[in-house]
């Protein structure tokens, strides 16, 4: 059989790192716009793949306040559309979520079947597209991460290279804690959980891949000045001080387990992540 992985996304910190894997075909907004779920489902009926992969969303948790009928489309029910087309096509969907849907509560790693309670509208958004592509009928993988990094877009990397080589000193967040994951190892956990998928349907379900070790925003800004040789001190600041429209949750840990059980997949080191970024940042700047 050939292989034909659509992907949703194209410009994208995930999507980016998708388009460098075998099989896939990356759609931007021009080819399928997620503000038009039914363009998403004549998408894929058009393409025929053999799986999908959903990596385009709204992601900008601030403004999504302002606009949660928007992210709801597109984050909701643009995926439920491309669910329930793949349901019609017997072809598996991994959809990407986040550590958002939570509240954030207590300091114990978030189960994949903890109760959610998004704090904001994007939460709330991506919340829908979970439920949708559960109810759908489709073969699917719902795969929730956190704190996506890379050598493209913007990012917390990108905007504390640029930062510390500004100033001598910052004050960063440090009373929340997750896991900064590269988007690189995100990609190819997806890829490597399509294919797992198109052979056994059985994996579908919800999973959780975060970066390692968990640590807060400010303790990741000196892993990030330590490898970037960036001479910045960093001071630790509670989120009380750093007010954002939107509550991000305290607690983004993500207990992984089930990923690594079901589908072999590890949690990917950020330390590691990081110098994969930076030496891409060097290659192209
Ligand atoms: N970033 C994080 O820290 C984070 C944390 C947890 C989970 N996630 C999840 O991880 C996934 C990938 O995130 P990311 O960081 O790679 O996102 P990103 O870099 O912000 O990229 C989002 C992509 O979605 C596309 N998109 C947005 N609206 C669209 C529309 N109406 N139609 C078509 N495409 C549209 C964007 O296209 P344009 O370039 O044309 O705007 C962009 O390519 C998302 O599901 C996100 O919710 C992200």
């Amino acid at each position: 059989m050939q292989l034909k992985i659509l992907v949703f996304g194209q410009s994208g910190q995930v999507a980016t790192e998708l388009a460098a894997l075998p099989d896939t075909l990356c759609l931007g907004r021009a080819e399928a716009d997620l503000g038009d779920p039914q363009a998403c489902a004549d998408a894929i009926r058009k393409h025929a793949p053999t799986a999908v992969i959903n990596a385009a969303a709204y992601t900008a948790v601030d403004k999504a306040e302002e606009e949660e009928v928007l992210a709801t489309t597109i984050n909701g029910h643009a995926p439920g559309a491309m669910a329930q087309a793949c349901a019609a096509l017997s072809v598996p969907l991994v959809h990407i979520s986040t550590d958002y849907v939570f509240d954030g509560s207590g300091t114990a790693p978030w189960p994949t079947e903890a109760p959610t309670g998004p704090l904001g509208a994007y939460g709330r958004s991506k919340l829908v597209g979970e439920e949708a592509v559960r109810s759908s009928g489709a073969t699917h993988a719902i795969l929730r991460t956190s704190w996506v990094v890379s050598a493209h877009g913007n990012n917390f990397v990108k905007t504390m290279l640029r930062l510390g080589k500004e100033r001598d000193a910052l004050t960063i967040v440090a009373d929340q804690i997750g896991g900064p994951t590269p988007a690189r190892a995100i990609a190819a956990a997806c890829h490597a959980m399509a294919l797992q998928l198109i052979k056994d349907p059985d994996k579908s379900g919800t999973y959780h891949f975060s970066g390692a070790p968990d640590c807060s925003w400010a303790d990741f800004a000196r892993g990030i000045f330590d490898a970037a040789g960036i001479s910045c001190a960093v001071t630790d600041i509670p989120s009380s001080d750093y007010p954002t429209p939107a509550a991000r949750p305290a607690n983004s840990r993500l207990d992984c387990s089930t990923l690594t059980d079901t589908f072999g997949i590890a949690r990917p080191d950020w330390g590691q992540g990081l110098k994969d970024i930076l030496n891409n940042l060097e290659k192209t700047t």
